[in-house]
C-alpha cells in the first residue's frame, strides 16, 4: 500500500466511498464522497500526541477489539497516508477539543466537510474484498458467552508480535497461558443452514498456519483440530499439514455439537468422532473458531448500482469461469480478489495482477475496439417508445420518451445480445451481423425440405451451443433431425421466428440458453423467458398447442442433458400430427387471428 501511495500515477482517495457509476467502457463516470478526515494529512506528523489527550476510548478494530483506540486515531501503524483521522459519531467535538490543543502543527479541523466530486476513468477494478462470518449466529459453540472462545482473526491478532498481548498466547479469562488450544473448522462454511453453502477456502490452511506458530513458540501446548476434511491443496500445502501433525497437532474428524463451560473458564467440547466412529469429549483451555468468508457488505450496493451481476452466494460474477475469469460482463469492469469469491493471499495477488494486466490491454492504446454484433437503431421505424432501453441489461440505449426523439445505442456499451431487436416492436433495432433477415433466412433453409420431420432449435452461444458441441464431442447420440439456430444469447429469439418457424411447418420448436442467472449478457435471459410465457399464451388462445414451443436452460457442460432434451423434443414431434402441423399453418396464414404477430415482419 506504501508503494501504491508513493506511485506518482496512482492517486489514492481514502476513507472515500463510490456514491454513483454512469457511463461505458473507457468513458465511466465515478462519484465519489470522500469523507472528512478533520485532520489534515498532509501536515499531521503522526506523533501521536492527540491520540494520548483523547478522553474517548472505543474497541480497536484492526486488533479484533482486543485492544482500544482513541476517537481520534490511526486505523493501523501501516496505514496510508500515514496520518490520524477523527471518527465524528464517537467524538465529544469543540466541546472538549484536547486533541486539538495537544497537536502542535494545528492540523485538526473540526469544521472539514465530506468532498463530493467525480472522476472520469476508462474502465474499473471493483476490489470489495470480504467480510468474516459473523460467529455470534453458530450459538452452539457460545461465542458470546464464554470469554475463552476466539474467532480466527482475534487468535491472529494475538499471536502478532505487533499485536495487543505482544504475540503472547493468553487465556482471555485469568491472563494465563493456556495448556491446550481447540480449533474448530468450518464457521459459516460448507453448511446449508448457517453461513455459506461454499468452503471458504482459506480457513483450513490458516488453522494449519497458526498450529505451527502456536507449535513454534509453545512446543508443549497441546492443540486439537475439529473438521470435516482437511483440504490443503496448492504449492507445499500438503507439506505444511504434515509437518503439523508431526508436531504433535492432533486432527479429529467431526464437527463438535456443542460447547459447555467448566469452573474456572475451561471448556468441554462434545464432538463425534467420525474417524473412530464415537461420542468424545474434550477438555479445552481455550477454542479458537475458523471463520468462513462472506461477501463484503456493500456488494449488493455496488452491483445495482455498476449493473453487475453476483452468485447466488452473493459474489460477483465474472463473464465467463475459464475464459474470463477477472472480468465482468459489463466491458471494462474487472474483479480482484475476494470481491469474486473466496481465495488466499497468492491467488488475490494473482487476480488483481491479471486485472490490472486486463485493464491495461484495454486501454493503453487509448482507443477501444469494439465487437462488429452491436445494435443500430433504424431511426425513421423508431417510435420512441423506450422498451429496448428498458430490456438493455448493459443500459446502452437511450430514448428521450417525452421529447420523441430517436433511440440512441451506444456501440462501445453494447454487448450484442440482441435482446433489445428482440424486444422492439416495430423492427426498428438491426442486430449487425445477425439481422432478423438472415436468421429468418437460416429458419427457411433448414425447414425447405420435409419441415414436419425437423426438430427447429435456436440455441445460444455460450451455453447451449457448447453443450451441443459437448454432446457431440462426447459422442453422445441424439436425433439427427435437429437443426441448431445459433444466436448470441436466447435474449435475440425475436418471437417473430418462432411465428415464422411453425408457419412454415414446424412440428415443434426449442429455444435455449444459459441457466438463469448465467446469462452472459446479466440477465437477458430474464426477458428470453417472459416472451416465452407470453408466446404460449399467444399460442394458446390462437388454438395451437403451447407445448410445441419449449424452453430450456442447458450450460455449456451438460452434453448429456442437451441430449435428453433433444430426445424429448423428438418425442413430441412425433405426437404432433401432419394435420396439426397444416392447421397452424393455416392459422399463422390468416395471420391476424394471433394477436400481437406482425405479419408486416412475416412479409
Ligand atoms: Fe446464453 Fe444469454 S448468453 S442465454
Amino acid at each position: 500500500m506504501a508503494d501504491v501511495g508513493r506511485h506518482p500515477k496512482i492517486t489514492l482517495h481514502t476513507l472515500s466511498e463510490v456514491a454513483e457509476v454512469k457511463g461505458f467502457v473507457g468513458n465511466f463516470t465515478v462519484r465519489i464522497v470522500k469523507k472528512a478526515r478533520y485532520v489534515d494529512a498532509s501536515a499531521c506528523a503522526a506523533c501521536g500526541e492527540c491520540a494520548k489527550a483523547c478522553p474517548v476510548v472505543y474497541p480497536d478494530e484492526f486488533n479484533a477489539g482486543l485492544s482500544s483506540r482513541r476517537a481520534i486515531f490511526m486505523p493501523f501503524p501501516q496505514a496510508v497516508p500515514s496520518a490520524y483521522a477523527i471518527n465524528m459519531n464517537e467524538c465529544l467535538g469543540n466541546g472538549c477539543s484536547k486533541c486539538s490543543d495537544a497537536c502542535d502543527k494545528k492540523c485538526i479541523h473540526f469544521h472539514m466537510s465530506d468532498e463530493d466530486f467525480q472522476v472520469t476513468v476508462g474502465s474499473i477494478i471493483v476490489a470489495t474484498g470480504l467480510e468474516p462470518y459473523d460467529p455470534r449466529e453458530m450459538d452452539e459453540y457460545g461465542y458470546t458467552r464464554y470469554e475463552n472462545i476466539l474467532t480466527s482473526l482475534e487468535l491472529e491478532r494475538m499471536v502478532n508480535a505487533g499485536g495487543p498481548t505482544k504475540g503472547e498466547l493468553i487465556r482471555p479469562t485469568d491472563r494465563k497461558q493456556p495448556k491446550s488450544v481447540g480449533f474448530i473448522q468450518c464457521v459459516g462454511s460448507r453448511s446449508h443452514k448457517k453461513g455459506g453453502s461454499y468452503c471458504s477456502n482459506i480457513c483450513c490452511m490458516n488453522t494449519i498456519k497458526s498450529t505451527l506458530v502456536l507449535k513454534e513458540h509453545y512446543p508443549d501446548l497441546e492443540i486439537k483440530v475439529f473438521y470435516i476434511d482437511i483440504r490443503a491443496f496448492g504449492k507445499g500445502f500438503e507439506d505444511l499439514y504434515n509437518r503439523s501433525r508431526r508436531l504433535g497437532v492432533q486432527y479429529i474428524r467431526g464437527l463438535p455439537g456443542n460447547v459447555a463451560e467448566r469452573d474456572g473458564g475451561g471448556l468441554r467440547v462434545a464432538v463425534e468422532n467420525t474417524g473412530a466412529g464415537r461420542i468424545e469429549y474434550h477438555d479445552l483451555d481455550m477454542l479458537v473458531l475458523a471463520l468462513g468468508i462472506r461477501p463484503a457488505s456493500g456488494t449488493q450496493k455496488l452491483q445495482e448500482m455498476m449493473g453487475l451481476q453476483l452468485t447466488s452466494d452473493g459474489f460477483f460474477l465474472e463473464a465467463h469461469p475459464k475464459l474470463q475469469p477477472v472480468d465482468a460482463a459489463t466491458r471494462g469492469i474487472f474483479y480482484a480478489g475476494c470481491a469474486e469469491g473466496p481465495k488466499d493471499i497468492k491467488e488475490s495477488v494473482t487476480q488483481g495482477s491479471a486485472a490490472a494486466g486486463r485493464a491495461i490491454r484495454l486501454m493503453h492504446r487509448g482507443v477501444i475496439t469494439t465487437e462488429p454484433i452491436t445494435a443500430e437503431v433504424m431511426a425513421e421505424h423508431c417510435v420512441s417508445c423506450g422498451r429496448c432501453a428498458v430490456v438493455c441489461p448493459y443500459n446502452a440505449i437511450t430514448v428521450d420518451v417525452k421529447k420523441k426523439t430517436p433511440a440512441v445505442v451506444n456501440t462501445a456499451a453494447c454487448a450484442g445480445c440482441g435482446t433489445c431487436a428482440a424486444e422492439c416492436a416495430f423492427g426498428a433495432i438491426v442486430m449487425n451481423h445477425s439481422t432478423d433477415d438472415q436468421i429468418i433466412s437460416q429458419v427457411d433453409a433448414l425447414l425447405a425440405d420435409h419441415p414436419w420431420e425437423k426438430i427447429l432449435a435456436f440455441a445460444c452461444n455460450w451455453c447451449s451451443y457448447a453443450g451441443a458441441d459437448f454432446a457431440g464431442v462426447s459422442r453422445l447420440q441424439y436425433p439427427a433431425n435437429v437443426r441448431l439456430i445459433r444466436t448470441m444469447c436466447s435474449g435475440r429469439v425475436n418471437e417473430k421466428f418462432i411465428w415464422h418457424a411453425f408457419s412454415k411447418g414446424a412440428p415443434v420448436v426449442l429455444v435455449s440458453g444459459c441457466h438463469i442467472g448465467d446469462c452472459h449478457y446479466i440477465d437477458a435471459n430474464h426477458w428470453t423467458e417472459k416472451r416465452i410465457q407470453k408466446l404460449h399464451q399467444k399460442m394458446e388462445k390462437a388454438g395451437i398447442r403451447p407445448e410445441r414451443l419449449r424452453l430450456e436452460w442447458i450450460s455449456a457442460a451438460e452434453g448429456v442433458r442437451f441430449a435428453q432434451v433433444m430426445k424429448e423434443m423428438e418425442l413430441l414431434r412425433k405426437s404432433v400430427t401432419d394435420a396439426e402441423i397444416a392447421e397452424t399453418v393455416r392459422i399463422l396464414e390468416e395471420g391476424k387471428k394471433v394477436k400481437g404477430q406482425r405479419p408486416k415482419a412475416e412479409d
